[in-house]
């Protein structure tokens, strides 16, 4: 590779060649001076090329060598691409570039790599809900290794956004509801993508440049419709959405995605309180900064001006490049000669992105990820799919369990039944562009596989996904149809009784189809859609177990499943390896140890419910569901269905009372707070120990409990484990009135547990 590049650099880059020498050497030094040099011999045009990122065309088929797009690579108006699969014409459009432009500056090659490249790990929620930041970090990692065996550069992940509203559809790729595990996964992905020197320069070619996104609070859009208006107070940004961000930026992520949404009145992308003073002069982040799909050209839409007067709003905002609009190449020279937009303003964006190609090593070589060798031998491979499938079984929710219906045992029939048994497209769930889709096991034949000649599966449809066709052709779509069954409901309800009555126990593969969760999937009403309920009360009729194998890229509503199913797996989107990791988690080869990251509500109208809220001035009486003139509803209690942190396991676990080594901290001190968890059941499991604090009295009303730690440990039947919390002033700190981050004098609960609500209380003073 390095000599193709020699080849071309001699014919091209002229000076150019020793300073990539130079760049070799690694220092921020050497980083400026090759940069200075590079642009002083680039035009206006040029660097105004760099902030420029067009999409790609048509993923599968890579146009991008014969589209315009490959005319503006040549000229130099391009800075990367993205979304463009395969290395051999990631090569292709790279050469474009370096032999072919006159600087021969090479682009970047972005993709969504959100839950891994080809080998795919469960949706980020569901692989929030394992707790485990080593898994979570090692998927990464393995989504590294593989999107950068196949010449990307840089992923758009992770995305952060807290989210309190399950109605919007893109709480399926973030880490859930709350702010302190949100930062703990954004940092262990960052890691797991960037290594640890990208801060300075990269000399491997496995790792690959992340982008934290949407900066920021896309999360929180009115209504759960994605990209509403988002209106928020300082107060609320900064204690409980900001968090995962600041936390990206501390890891020293390379890139952060401006969001759709607006900020105090003014489009994120536009944004200079956001992009400026807060990101880069508040939290000191060296990266650049590219918008969201069109999120220029869409500020035309929010109505703040016409495409001309948004791109120069964006630039002296903070933002570095323009995702698809080609606003700024369509009109950044313009607002220069018109003194719209300083020199140095576009200088700056255009070393920014400079920075990040030379910090990957691209200058050093610019085919560095294009070893045509390296898909056949790190994509897909055993061992990748191996620590998919353990991961995905991490990531599962039991929610109920009783009668010991679950595990079952490896004998007779097991019939699996319902509309998401038996499709492989559905199984890696949202946002995996880059999936085989045809190559991974549905449920049926995953099971059918591992139980051959121990258990007999059998399969029936049994329902469509939804009653009405348009909406199930609307959550269906980029290749993931379910292939809607023509024929009437009673007959597939029929063959579902018929298949149902020659089996032991029923695995009903029920919930969201993956496009029912993800971007623009909003939803309204969040039941099991019609057609589903009804066959599901015919399968429980049978007098059969049945076991809720559901798949969602959400919380769903599940009062009535609640009621009257004996048995609930929360299966989210397990990826590549779901069905492997369903069947180990269903016939008790993996003990389920996932615990909700986002709380469940009894139903829509709840929404928003998480248990980070305030206490009101009129909260309800502890143990009561009505009371008049408190905070409460005629119609239904407060409370979830299913707190956060709760998971179920085919063990269970004792905690005992909490032990603090002192009941007063000192302004300096610290305290340690220790319980003993005891397994007190038959098997082996792990459990997700749970600290969350309380702030009794503040200068502002407080949370009735906030997460401040977790562990996750493994116990032997029988076996006890002390599990200690170190606790110092700093974790009692949040942002006053003023925004001055404080810890006050005061008590405080510490609560320990095995979720939100299960807890231990113990009284700490904070002197
Ligand atoms: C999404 C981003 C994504 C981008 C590029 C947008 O529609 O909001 O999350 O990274 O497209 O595909």
């Amino acid at each position: 590779m390095k000599a193709i590049f020699k080849k071309a650099s001699l014919l091209l880059l002229g000076t150019l060649m020793s300073l990539a020498a130079a760049q070799a050497q690694n220092s921020p030094l050497d980083m400026d001076r090759f940069i200075d040099a590079l642009m002083k011999r680039m035009t206006v045009e040029e660097k105004i090329g760099q902030l420029n990122l067009p999409v790609t065309g048509d993923i599968t088929t890579g146009q991008a060598k014969s589209s315009d797009v490959a005319q503006k690579i040549e000229k130099g108006l391009v800075g990367g691409l993205f979304n463009l699969k395969g290395v051999d014409r990631i090569l292709e459009v790279q050469k474009l570039a370096v032999e072919k432009s006159r600087l021969g500056i090479p682009l970047l090659f972005g993709m969504d790599v959100i839950h891994g490249y080809e080998t795919i790990f469960p949706i980020p929620l569901g692989l929030s809900c394992t707790w485990d930041m080593a898994a979570i970090e090692q998927s990464a990692r393995i989504a590294a290794i593989e999107a950068s065996a196949d010449g990307i550069s840089w992923t758009f992940s992770p995305m952060v956004d807290i989210s309190r509203d399950p109605r919007w559809g893109r709480v399926s790729e973030g880490s859930g509801e709350d702010p302190f595990l949100g930062g703990a996964i954004a940092q262990a992905m960052v890691l797991g993508y960037q290594g640890t020197d990208l801060k300075d320069q990269l000399h491997r070619n496995d790792e690959i440049m992340a982008c934290v996104k949407h900066f920021a609070l896309y999360g929180a859009g009115e209504a759960g419709r994605d990209y509403n208006t988002v209106d928020m107070s300082r107060n609320r940004m900064f204690n409980e959405y900001m968090y995962p961000y600041e936390a990206a930026v501390e890891a020293g992520v390379g890139s952060v995605m401006a969001s759709f949404n607006e900020v105090d009145g003014i489009p994120a992308t536009g944004n200079r309180w956001l992009m400026t003073d807060l990101l880069r002069d508040k939290w000191g982040f060296q990266g650049f900064v590219v918008t969201d799909f069109t999120g220029i050209s869409e500020m035309v839409e929010h109505g703040v001006g016409d495409l001309q007067t948004v791109s120069a709003l964006a630039l002296n905002a903070g933002v570095d490049m323009d995702m698809v609009s080609e606003g700024f190449v369509g009109t950044l020279m313009k607002s220069i000669k018109e003194g719209k937009v300083r020199m140095a303003t576009l200088n700056t964006a255009c070393r920014r992105i400079l920075e990040a190609k030379y910090k990957l090593g691209l200058f050093d070589n610019p085919y560095k990820y294009c070893d045509v060798n390296r898909p056949k031998r790190d994509i897909f491979t055993k061992e990748h799919r191996d620590v998919a499938r353990k991961i995905a079984g991490e990531s599962f929710v039991l929610l109920k369990n009783s009668a010991g219906v679950l595990p079952l045992k490896k004998q007779g029939t097991v019939a699996v039944i319902g509309p998401l048994g038996n499709t492989r497209s559905n199984m890696p769930g949202t946002w995996s562009v880059a999936a085989r889709l045809n190559d991974y096991p549905s449920l049926y034949e995953g099971l059918k596989e591992m139980m051959a000649g121990k258990v007999n599966i059998t399969y029936a449809k049994g329902s469509n996904l939804i009653g009405d066709a348009a909406y199930e052709e609307r959550a269906t779509m980029f290749g993931r149809s379910l292939n809607r069954d023509n024929r009437t409901d009673k007959e597939l309800l029929d063959e579902a009784l018929q298949t149902a009555a020659g089996a032991d126990v029923i695995v009903a593969a029920l919930g969201e189809s993956s496009e029912m969760s993800g971007e623009s999937s909003s939803r309204t009403e969040l039941g099991l859609p019609d057609v589903q309920h009804t066959l599901l009360e015919a399968l429980l009729k049978t007098g059969k177990p049945v076991v809720l194998t559901l798949f969602t890229g959400r919380p769903l509503t599940l009062t009535w499943e609640q009621e009257h199913v004996p048995a609930i797996l929360n299966v989210w989107f397990g990826g590549s390896e779901a069905a492997y990791a369903i069947g180990d988690v269903l016939f008790g080869d993996v003990n389920p140890s996932g615990k909700l990251t986002m709380t469940f509500p009894k139903n829509v109208g709840q929404i928003p419910l998480f248990y980070n809220h305030k206490n009101t001035g009129r909260p309800l009486a502890e143990g009561k569901w009505f009371e008049k003139f408190r905070s409460n509803y005629l119609d239904v209690d407060n409370e979830p269905l299913y707190p956060f942190g709760y998971g179920l396991s085919y063990t269970t676990f004792q905690y005992s009372d909490i032990a603090l080594s002192t009941p007063t901290l000192g302004k300096d001190g610290s305290v340690t707070a220790v319980v003993t968890v005891t397994n007190t059941g038959k098997r082996d499991g792990a459990e997700v120990v749970q600290l969350y604090i309380r702030d009794l009295v503040g200068s502002i009303t407080r949370p009735v409990r906030e997460l401040k730690g977790f562990n996750k440990i493994f116990l032997r039947a029988g076996e006890s484990k002390t599990v200690s919390f170190k606790i110092t002033p700093d974790l009692l700190r949040f942002y006053d009135y003023n925004l001055n981050y404080i810890a006050e004098p005061g008590d405080f609960d510490i609560m320990i547990g095995g979720d939100s609500q299960a807890v231990k209380t113990a009284r700490l003073t904070l002197k």
